[in-house]
């Protein structure tokens, strides 16, 4: 599946903007601020109803106008009779997505139609950022492989606001402990399960990731993800019991999978302390491109690949295997975004695979 024709209508910075895709590797290129990140974004949203980098989809229209649309022609590898038209329009408020004119009764029931994987300068923040950055990248990754494990994680997360709202409301009294308990076994079942996916998931990516990471960078840096839960140690009942007194001190519940993290290492340090931004960011290359091998494993799928300004702060070696790697066996539609062509064309030119330069702006 590929993009062959996108077409933006006060998209953000775009009035109207017209590009032609290829199958195989697309690189956007143009100054800083002409709207190459934009055009990435677009597909984004086609492909998961918003935008990478904001939920608030008022602010992807473009300043002074009242709507925007993204349209793409999609196509299919097999079949290059069959192309599907997409349509998302956001307008007076309401979001819509129409296939070939129609609209889908709910906007979820097009997530999954384009599968996407984005990886932009942004991402440092995955390394750099508190744990919520990694259980949110963690958490994506997961509910689109596994609809039950995203009811679990909605059932977990009302479960601990509940409980917190129990807590707060007995603040200076001495607790009942039955009516404790009773709210405490709402989120047990969905707490274990949470970790037990999180677990299998994260054992499965990391083989995936270190095939990657040592082709990208070429050295024997070793790197490492551990899933760090206190769930590996206590069952959440027993989590439960042995932070009771601190959570009524707290007034919240102060452990559970909410606390969860990914530590990453690199030789046995943590990266975000010791990395120096090349390898932060090639770290997260291989961990994007992990999820990517992740989804087609998987899901039978081939996603797009939006690369942003991928080579920058990587060395020129990295950034040669990169392209070598992502020219390799069973790589769909990639579109790449760089201020320099020549940087591109020339990390391109060593390879065979046909290639689509258009300039934004
Ligand atoms: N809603 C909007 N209306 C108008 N302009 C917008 C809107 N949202 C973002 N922009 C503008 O779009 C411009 C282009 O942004 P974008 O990040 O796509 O540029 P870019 O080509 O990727 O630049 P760089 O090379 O610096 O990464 C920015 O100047 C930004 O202010
Ligand atoms: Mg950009």
């Amino acid at each position: 599946m590929h993009i062959s024709k996108l077409q933006l209508f006060n998209f953000k910075n775009h009035e109207s903007l017209n590009l032609e895709l290829i199958p195989g590797v697309n690189i956007l290129t143009g100054n800083n601020g002409v709207g190459k990140t934009n055009c990435l974004d677009a597909v984004h949203c086609l492909s998961n109803g918003k935008s990478y980098f904001t939920s608030l989809d008022s602010q992807l229209i473009k300043h002074g106008q009242d709507f925007f649309t993204i349209k793409a022609a999609v196509g299919n590898a097999i079949d290059t009779q069959d192309t599907t038209e997409i349509l998302l329009q956001f307008d007076k408020g309401k979001k819509t997505i129409k296939k070939n004119g129609k609209n889908y009764p709910r906007l979820s029931d097009h997530i999954g139609f384009i599968q996407t994987v984005m990886i932009t300068p942004y991402d440092i923040e995955l390394v750099l950022g508190n744990s919520d950055e990694r259980r949110r990248f963690m958490d994506l990754l997961i509910s689109q492989l596994n609809t039950e494990y995203l009811h679990h994680l909605m059932v977990y997360r009302k479960a601990v606001e509940q409980r917190n709202s129990l807590l707060k409301a007995w603040s200076g009294r001495n607790m009942d402990d039955d009516l404790l308990e009773s709210f405490d076994q709402k989120l047990i079942p969905s707490a274990t399960l949470i970790h037990q996916i999180r677990y299998s998931i994260t054992q499965e990516i990391i083989p995936i990731f270190k095939r990657i990471y040592a082709a990208l960078a070429s050295t024997d840096e070793l790197v490492e993800i551990n899933y760090s839960s206190p769930l590996h140690e206590n069952a959440m009942q027993d989590l439960l019991k042995l932070n009771r007194s601190n959570d009524l001190f707290a007034e919240r519940t102060t452990a559970g999978p909410h606390k969860d993290d990914w530590v990453f290492e690199l030789q046995g340090n943590p990266l975000r302390k010791f990395g120096s931004q090349g390898q932060i960011k090639s770290f997260v290359i291989a961990l994007k491109i992990a999820q990517y091998r992740f989804f087609q494993e998987k899901l039978g799928k081939t996603p797009i690949l939006l690369l942003d300004d991928i080579f920058e702060k990587i060395d020129e070696s990295r950034a040669q295997r990169l392209m070598e790697l992502v020219e390799s066996e069973g790589f769909g539609q990639i579109l790449i975004t760089d201020t320099h062509p020549e940087r591109v064309e020339k990390h391109l030119s060593q390879l065979n695979g046909e290639h689509n330069h258009r300039s934004v702006g």
